[in-house]
């Protein structure tokens, strides 16, 4: 690792080590390392795939057996994928602080949830539930196939996947959570995303004027970059475990 790295881990490290409260918000950057396509970018789920024709309420009403297909197959990739170093980081960081710990996430991939993290708040949902269009009824269906068109088992209406689609509105409990965990937290540590979309990328700010430290952890600089106190540039999951090992 060259010495800059070590500089800004060590800075990272100073912030963090006091930090009673810490929240951390993940994008799929985070899940990359473990094989799952982030959202923009070469090679990106945006890439091949147009978000209006998938990802908004007006595609599921104009071709929903098309959105479930994108949506099975990315249920499918969930049986090939384990959590890799960078979330068992956060899973560690969890253990040294217990209840100060908040880990809000935009990812539904729920490899966090597999390392062992308990305190995640899933702000996008989660690709292994499924919501009724009609009751709203929301049963967790784990990763098996499910028809192109799968109907409610208690009022036959339709099923969508229970995930925030572009132009819908975040779940209001979860979202308002994480908006408290943020405000009060010492240190934040951003991770993994590219920061434009909000509001989730606006709890950057909100951690920003309650005073809160700001680390971010991502291959590259992102839309929030130039207001975070430390960059950590690299693959998080090389850079988070070794923040944490340099708390010990
Ligand atoms: P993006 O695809 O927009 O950004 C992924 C970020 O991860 C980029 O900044 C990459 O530089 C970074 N990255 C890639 N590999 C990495 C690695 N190994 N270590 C660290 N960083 C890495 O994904 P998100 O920011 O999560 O929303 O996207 C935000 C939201 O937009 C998603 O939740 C989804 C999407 O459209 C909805 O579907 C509502």
């Amino acid at each position: 690792m060259a010495p800059a790295d070590d500089d800004a881990l060590d800075r990272a490290a100073r912030l963090l080590r006091p930090a009673k409260r810490v929240a951390v918000l993940t994008g799929a950057g985070i899940s990359a390392e473990s094989g799952l396509a982030t959202f923009r970018g070469a090679g990106g789920l945006w890439e091949g795939q147009r978000v209006e024709d998938v990802a908004t309420p007006r595609a599921f009403e104009r071709d929903p057996a098309l959105v479930w297909r994108f949506y099975n197959l990315r249920r499918a990739n969930l049986a090939t994928v384990a959590p890799n170093p960078g979330h068992l980081a956060l899973v560690a960081l969890e253990q040294r602080l217990g209840p100060g710990f908040t880990l809000v996430t935009q990812n539904v991939d729920g490899l966090h949830q597999a390392a062992g993290s308990r305190n995640v708040l899933e702000i996008h949902g989660g690709l292994r539930r499924v919501r009724c269009v009609v009751c709203e009824r929301v049963t967790d269906r784990g990763i098996e196939p499910l028809a192109d068109l799968p109907r409610c088992e208690k009022c036959d209406g339709m099923l969508r996947p229970d995930v925030v689609w572009f132009e819908e509105a975040l779940p209001e409990d979860v979202w308002q959570r994480a908006v408290d965990a943020v405000q009060t937290c010492d240190c934040f540590l951003v991770v993994g995303t590219s920061a434009i979309v909000y509001p989730a990328a606006g709890l950057i700010d909100v951690a920003r004027m309650e005073g809160a430290d700001v680390i971010e952890a991502n291959l590259q600089p992102s839309a929030a970059s130039s207001r975070v106190d430390v960059l950590l540039l690299g693959p998080s999951g090389t850079m988070l475990p070794e923040l944490i090992k340099k708390l010990e």
